[in-house]
């Protein structure tokens, strides 16, 4: 099958020919030998059909992840091992949402950030909120070598001076397409720096090039402290908070079950457990919460951020199996929301008046949600998506969209964090 009939027959079979050229045009890049991709891809439409996201509602920088982006970060494109792909700031709301909880003014709550990342931005940005939490960082990707080259990009090396992974200074599209356009050539460019600044260590902390050995050490303190290992595979103590971001997107549902029954093992009575996903401040947020009750783990809420309904990266449909139970709970949510015909008028006339003043993938000329504006730099445009948000909350469309929710039979109110949340 040609490239153009294959995404001939994803247009016609998920958005009745709807898609826009220039959205076909990018999806022209998509690998037709990575199956991987392509299931993802496939899946990534039926979770939008699902969720009666049209394809007017999706933003031409959707397209362009989907085409170059996702071949490089999918698992598929590591060797089939699960990116440390992470920002600082990612749960700034998560961290929020506890200091609202009934921990927030607790002193020696234990905490497990598991699949924390590399470097742990998002653990460390916790432990600079709650600096008399004893908090512990797991992931099994924790390095013996951390890599800076003289851009700022940097790569994690294993004992055997292997690369493992690398990611650009600033994570943006054309970022990731540079490093990632030779992935063989940059790992080993890495390796043979590695070599370099071995023998000839820099004595600047902070110069580029430079190379830190065992680096997850330097942030651990009385109150902070780093683990390799994974779900299931780690001894840890009874946890008061055990927050999971951004790590089973990658797996199915039956892993899911296990590592819920994990966690209940290794919950306080009383404890409380975050399951979930996001992208940058915060924005395209999601998540299960579950309170181990009476000895059983039992799910309180699903809340989201109200940008879910229509997103700027891709993270609402990032599930790497179709059995991805959050993602449908979530589609459920977003289509009621969505078929509120009040409701979404009311959100186009505040959203798209918004992304246009702030240029950041406003509607063309046919009515389509465009590309990012290829002058304005990664931070500047997150930082517009995050007061995109902030200006639907500010406006109380995600206390509308609790109301559109509870019309049809659930049981929601919007939370401390201004998400919408269904209670159970
Ligand atoms: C996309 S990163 C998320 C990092 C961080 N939690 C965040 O939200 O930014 C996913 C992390 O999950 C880790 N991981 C992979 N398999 C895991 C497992 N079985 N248990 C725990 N973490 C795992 C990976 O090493 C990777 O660092």
């Amino acid at each position: 099958m040609s490239i153009e009939d294959y995404i001939a027959d994803l247009d016609q079979r998920f958005f009745q020919n709807q898609l826009s050229a220039p959205f076909k045009t990018e999806l022209k890049q998509l690998p037709l030998d990575r199956k991987d991709v392509l299931e993802f891809v496939e899946r990534t439409f039926r979770f939008m059909h699902m969720g009666k996201v049209s394809a007017k509602d999706i933003s031409l920088i959707t397209a362009q992840a989907l085409g170059t982006l996702m071949a490089r970060i999918l698992p598929g494109g590591w060797e089939g091992k699960v990116p440390p792909v992470t920002l600082p700031g990612r749960h700034i709301a998560m961290d929020e949402l506890l200091k609202n909880s009934e921990f927030g003014q607790k002193e020696n709550v234990d905490m497990l950030d598991i699949g924390c990342g590399f470097p742990p931005y998002t653990t460390l940005d916790t432990a600079k909120l709650f600096p008399n939490w004893n908090i512990t960082g797991v992931d099994p990707s924790l390095p013996l070598y951390l890599l800076y080259d003289d851009q700022g990009n940097y790569a994690t090396l294993d004992e055997n001076k292997q690369t493992v992974y690398f990611q650009p200074a600033l994570p943006s599209l054309e970022n990731w397409n540079e490093l990632l356009s030779d992935y063989e050539g940059t790992k080993r460019r890495f390796e043979a720096l590695l070599e370099e600044l071995l023998q000839n260590p820099t004595t600047c902390r902070y110069a580029l090039p430079r190379v830190e050995i065992n680096p997850i050490l330097q942030h651990e303190t009385a109150k902070l402290r780093f683990k390799n290992g994974g779900i299931g595979q780690v001894d840890i103590e009874p946890q008061d908070v055990i927050r999971c971001f951004n790590v089973l997107i990658y797996f199915d549902n039956p892993f899911f079950e296990r590592a819920l029954s994990w966690f209940s093992d290794h919950l306080k009575e009383g404890g409380m457990l975050l399951i979930g996903a996001n992208w940058t401040g915060s924005s395209e947020s999601y998540y299960s919460i579950y309170r181990k009750l009476k000895g059983k783990l039992i799910k309180s809420e699903f809340a989201f951020s109200l940008d879910c309904i229509a997103p700027f990266a891709i993270i609402p449909w990032y599930a790497n199996h179709d059995d991805d139970a959050q993602t449908k709970e979530l589609m459920d949510y977003v289509s009621r929301i969505r078929s509120d015909d009040a409701f979404m008028q009311e959100f186009y006339a505040l959203h798209d008046a918004d992304r246009k003043r702030l240029n950041i993938c406003a509607r063309d000329e046919n009515g389509y949600y465009g590309g990012p504006d290829p002058n304005m730099g990664p931070h500047a445009m997150w930082g517009g998506i995050v007061s995109l948000l902030q200006g639907l909350n500010d406006a109380g469309l995600n206390t509308k969209a609790a109301e559109v929710l509870k019309a049809s039979g659930l049981n929601v109110t919007v939370n401390a964090v201004g998400h919408v949340s269904v209670a159970f």
